[in-house]
């Protein structure tokens, strides 16, 4: 890659916020991510995650099975796809949310995903040395049941003391308005930090910087096609809406920061 064309790059996600490239992985590749995550699906045990989210009193265990899931590969079950008796109340394959949060170096098929050449030129472009990728996720939003991710900045939950950490959100199919694309305010990562989510310990809490709710009448859709790459700033305010529709919306995410940078010590994941 070019040096001009870096500059170019670096200097538009820090104007708009995110970036959009089409066409940057091939349909068969996110196809054979897609079945491939279905075959782990159907072999995955689901038995310690039904007794973690089975009891009544279950939001510390919860929040356990979440802290710990940085160096692990461990399945989010959609809201209400388990009973309190610990029974799905849909299907195996509908239930799960998202897998996280280390597939990028524990599976060896999306640690070869998580690596193409390409990205990683993409990562540099965009003005991250020596990238290290802190978090990934297999995110399914469900047809029908895929839930809303509220708006957020992605700092709030990794920060890094440097250049802000940056999304790569791959189209594993295609991201509509019906089956809950990311929206985006475009220029709104300009604005500040609203809040962090800090780890002390096993406990979680949020510091809110700004009570100031988000414009969502500012939120714009960024419908794209399977195989698209969206980078995404670490302050731009971004979220995605219900799956109202029939049709899936499987996505591979990543979050990647400067090895020259340094990862917040109180960051929920612990490097
Ligand atoms: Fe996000």
């Amino acid at each position: 890659m070019l040096a001009s064309q870096q500059i170019n790059l670096s200097e538009q996600l820090e104007q708009d916020g995110f970036l959009v490239f089409e066409d940057f992985i091939p349909g068969s590749v996110c196809d054979h991510l897609v079945d491939y995550m279905k075959s782990m699906l159907a072999n995955a045990d689901f038995t310690a995650l039904k007794t973690a989210f089975s009891t009544k009193t279950h939001k510390h265990a919860q929040e356990k099975y979440f802290l710990d899931s940085g160096d692990k590969v461990r399945f989010f079950l959609e809201e209400g796809a388990i009973n309190e008796a610990g029974e799905l109340t849909v299907a195996k394959e509908l239930a799960v949310n998202k897998v996280g949060h280390a597939l990028h170096t524990l599976d060896p098929i999306f640690y070869c995903f998580s690596h193409l050449h390409q990205t990683i030129s993409i990562m540099q472009a965009v003005g991250i040395a020596q990238p290290e990728i802190m978090q990934s996720m297999y995110i399914f939003k469900q047809p029908h049941i895929g839930g809303e991710v509220t708006a957020h900045q992605d700092s709030t939950f990794l920060y890094v003391h440097g250049k802000p950490i940056t999304g790569f959100w791959f189209a594993l199919e295609d991201a509509t308005v019906e089956n809950g694309c990311l929206w985006a305010i475009p220029g709104g990562h300009h604005s500040q930090l609203k809040s962090r989510m800090i780890r002390e310990d096993d406990q979680i809490r949020t510091d809110i910087y700004d009570e100031t709710p988000w414009d969502l009448s500012l939120m714009e859709p960024v419908e794209v096609k399977k195989g698209s790459l969206i980078v995404l700033h670490g302050l731009l305010p971004h979220m995605s809406k219900e799956n109202t529709s029939g049709i899936s919306r499987h996505a591979y995410a990543m979050h990647v920061m400067s090895g020259m940078d340094k990862f917040a010590d109180n960051n929920w994941i612990r490097v």
